[in-house]
């Protein structure tokens, strides 16, 4: 159960984990996946799971009046109109979508798509009610260059100059590709540096920076989830391989929880 009571909620933090299955799953087996998430809690952070868009109408139906939210992991920059392919964040918001992840990393490079792009899509969704999740994040090479902080902030500038203040409404998600689905998850030192920065760079944008959700993602687990949540400005995490497991999610889930409640005793800067 989401508290309106706990320390992070009037810090307007409260902690987040969202699931990315990306193209993984049947129809079946999501909605067991989803029974077990149910099962696990409920949960005091907020969560949300980011399904492939066919099984939207089935993920809806599972979690309707769970507290857990549901989105998609893409949505097209344009209106509905001919655009082969693409899906419209007005087709989401249909499907009760809370969240809807833009420019993943994977969206990024397989795809090509632009930073302009991305922050044209985080546009769309905004507009149409859903909370987009916009991810930043530098390859191995990048990071070896020292060129970490320069590529978030070109990736994130994007964003803030297409929404200006409405940037405070956009959850932010930190990503470093090299920590993406290969067990390498960046230490907490190394996360809370670039989300220190991300926060800094938002604060010129906007006077509610400090309310504003920035998640780390990148080999994320219910062990390595500890130490990342007790940041002070990780407020929870994108998970990819470990949200296709409901004991693996909700473990991380939990961890979330602990932190909404106050008993790790973080503080927020
Ligand atoms: P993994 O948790 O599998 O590393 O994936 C992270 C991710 O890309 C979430 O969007």
């Amino acid at each position: 159960m989401v508290s309106s009571t706990n320390a992070q909620v009037v810090a307007g933090r409260l902690p987040l984990v969202v699931g990315n299955w990306k193209m993984n799953g049947t129809r079946v087996n999501c909605v067991e996946l989803l029974a077990g998430l149910r099962a696990a809690g409920p949960f005091d952070a907020e969560i949300s799971v980011c399904c492939p868009f066919p099984y939207l109408a089935d993920v809806a139906l599972s979690l309707q009046g769970s507290g857990i939210g549901w989105g998609a992991q893409d949505c097209s920059e344009h209106e509905p109109g001919a655009y082969t392919g693409e899906v419209a964040a007005v087709m989401l918001a249909e499907f009760g979508c809370r969240h809807v992840i833009v420019g993943h990393s994977e969206r990024r490079v397989y795809h090509a798509e632009s930073d302009i792009q991305v922050a044209d899509k985080a546009r769309m969704a905004l507009s149409h009610g859903l909370t987009p999740i916009v991810c930043v994040g530098e390859t191995r090479s990048e990071r070896e260059a020292g060129s970490t902080e320069v590529v978030v902030k070109r990736q994130l500038s994007a964003v803030i100059h297409a929404l200006g203040h409405c940037v405070s409404q956009i959850v932010v998600a930190y990503e470093p590709i090299w920590a993406i689905g290969t067990g390498l998850t960046a230490t907490p030192h190394q996360a809370q540096a670039v989300h220190a920065v991300l926060r800094a760079q938002l604060s010129a944008a906007s006077t509610r920076a400090g309310e504003m959700r920035l998640l780390y993602g990148g080999s994320v687990n219910a062990v390595n989830a500890q130490e990342l949540f007790a940041q002070p400005d990780i407020d929870g995490a994108l998970v990819g391989g470990a949200s296709l497991k409901a004991a693996d999610f909700s473990a991380i889930c939990r961890v979330a929880s602990h932190v909404a409640l106050g008993s790790t005793g973080k503080s927020r800067t």
